[in-house]
């Protein structure tokens, strides 16, 4: 188990990308192509049972297939098969996330998830799990779409 509070998140303001971080790839000798899929699949199952639900797909068919999808991207982004450009082409992530609303919460919530996944992962050197980490920590500013509502909006008295 790794302690939760290195999991550090960067809250950056709305719009503002940074991509330079580049994941370390050693962690797929670690992880493998069942290990990546495996890791995907607890993600989403937190997903699903988590406040942000409503804009993934139910439990069944759907979801296995959102996690395939989201699996393929991150097996070949750790330097496994192409199966994602085989099936889908380029990812252009940002775009393909635009039909969901993600806002900055929505963006803590998905990380919160992963969070708790990549702690409990113990099959992995905790530097490897942590630079991960750092890597979705940045990259998944670039999936934010959407302010969250000014209270206002959602009826509240101000
Ligand atoms: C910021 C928080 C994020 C949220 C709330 C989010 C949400 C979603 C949703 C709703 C889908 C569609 C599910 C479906 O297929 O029906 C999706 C797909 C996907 N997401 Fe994310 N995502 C986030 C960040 C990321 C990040 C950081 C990555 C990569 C590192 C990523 C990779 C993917 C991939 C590969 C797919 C499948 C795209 C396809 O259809 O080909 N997501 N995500």
């Amino acid at each position: 188990m790794i302690d939760i509070s290195l999991f550090t998140i960067t809250e950056l303001p709305f719009g503002e990308r940074r991509t330079n971080f580049k994941p370390d790839i050693s962690i797929y000798n670690y992880l493998k192509e069942d290990g990546v899929r495996q890791m995907v699949n607890d993600h989403y199952e937190l997903l699903v049972e988590s406040n942000i639900k409503e804009i993934f797909p139910p439990k069944g068919e759907l979801l296995e297939g959102a996690k395939k999808r989201s699996a393929d991207f991150f097996v070949q982004r750790l330097g496994g098969p192409e199966y994602y450009k085989m099936s889908r082409g380029n990812p252009m992530l940002a775009s393909r996330h635009l039909p969901f609303k993600i806002t900055p919460k929505t963006r803590l919530v998905w990380l919160d998830c992963y969070r708790q996944v990549l702690s409990e992962m113990d099959t992995v050197p905790e530097e490897l799990v942590l630079n991960f980490w750092r890597w979705l920590d940045e990259f998944s500013n670039w999936m934010v779409n959407d302010h969250d509502q000014p209270a206002f909006k959602l009826g509240f008295s101000i």
